[in-house]
């Protein structure tokens, strides 16, 4: 195993201890979050935790589960979940996030809002001074408006591109039948403010900008893990 990928899973296990017998846990998407869930699974079977229940983010998380015995669940059932351990493709010191890499930014969110406690988990190289830097912001968008709101975001001052898959031609398609635009801004000056310039265009479904959501991060390095915290937790 590469020391990042037993990074991701030490990262993993430090946040899987906040699961406790009778939880409900939204399940992220992504490298880092399928080492959590196959923890998680290894807990059940070894009967460290009982009467667990996950809220898979995507198709990906709902196939980890189903394959590491973690029981699913929905939102419809469980509207707010006890918490949410999810990974993150870049991540700043005051724990705000680009996420989507894995096109499952929408579901993510979502869960990330239904979550009392949210837990991002990383290797250390995700760390960065300024959002944005060296990454690029998916952003999810309805096909129906794909060229205004792509010219839209060239308009704010980003290098945009749909984004294509591998396995099949022509765009990605999401799990909700949208279009991913991948944006770079280079170093946002202003996350909250590119967040409300975004969400202000009709037609963008949601950001992978995770502002004000995460309270606990755990982040694998060579050598341990490193845990940031949020100085003030949210309400729910
Ligand atoms: C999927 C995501 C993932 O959490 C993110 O891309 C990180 O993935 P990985 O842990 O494989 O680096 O946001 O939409």
């Amino acid at each position: 195993m590469s020391w990042v990928e037993a990074a991701k899973r030490r990262a993993a296990e430090r946040a899987v201890e906040h699961v406790e017998s009778g939880a409900v846990v939204g399940l992220g998407s992504g490298s880092t979050a399928a080492h959590a869930i196959r923890i998680i699974g290894a807990r059940i079977r070894s009967g460290e935790l009982d009467d667990i229940l996950g809220v898979p983010t995507s198709l990906q998380a709902a196939a980890e589960a189903v394959s590491a015995g973690v029981p699913l669940t929905t939102l419809d059932e469980h509207p707010v979940l006890d918490l949410a351990i999810d990974g993150a493709d870049q991540i700043d010191g005051e724990l705000n996030a680009i996420k989507g890499g894995g096109g499952a930014l929408l579901r993510e969110k979502v869960v990330a809002a239904a979550s009392k406690l949210y837990i991002i988990i990383a290797d250390g190289t995700k760390l960065a001074a300024r959002l944005g830097e060296g990454c690029r912001l998916p952003v999810e968008v309805l096909p129906f408006a794909l060229v205004p709101v792509l010219q839209r975001i060239e308009g704010l001052g980003a290098e945009a591109a749909v984004r294509s898959g591998s396995g099949k031609l022509g765009p990605v398609v999401t799990e909700n039948g949208n279009l991913i635009i991948d944006a770079d801004f280079g170093a946002i000056a202003d996350p909250a403010r590119l967040e409300a310039q975004l969400k202000a265009i009709p037609g963008v479904i949601e950001t992978g900008l995770f502002l004000g959501y995460a309270d606990l991060a755990y982040l694998g390095t060579e050598e341990g893990v490193r845990r940031l915290a949020r100085r003030r937790r949210k309400a729910i």
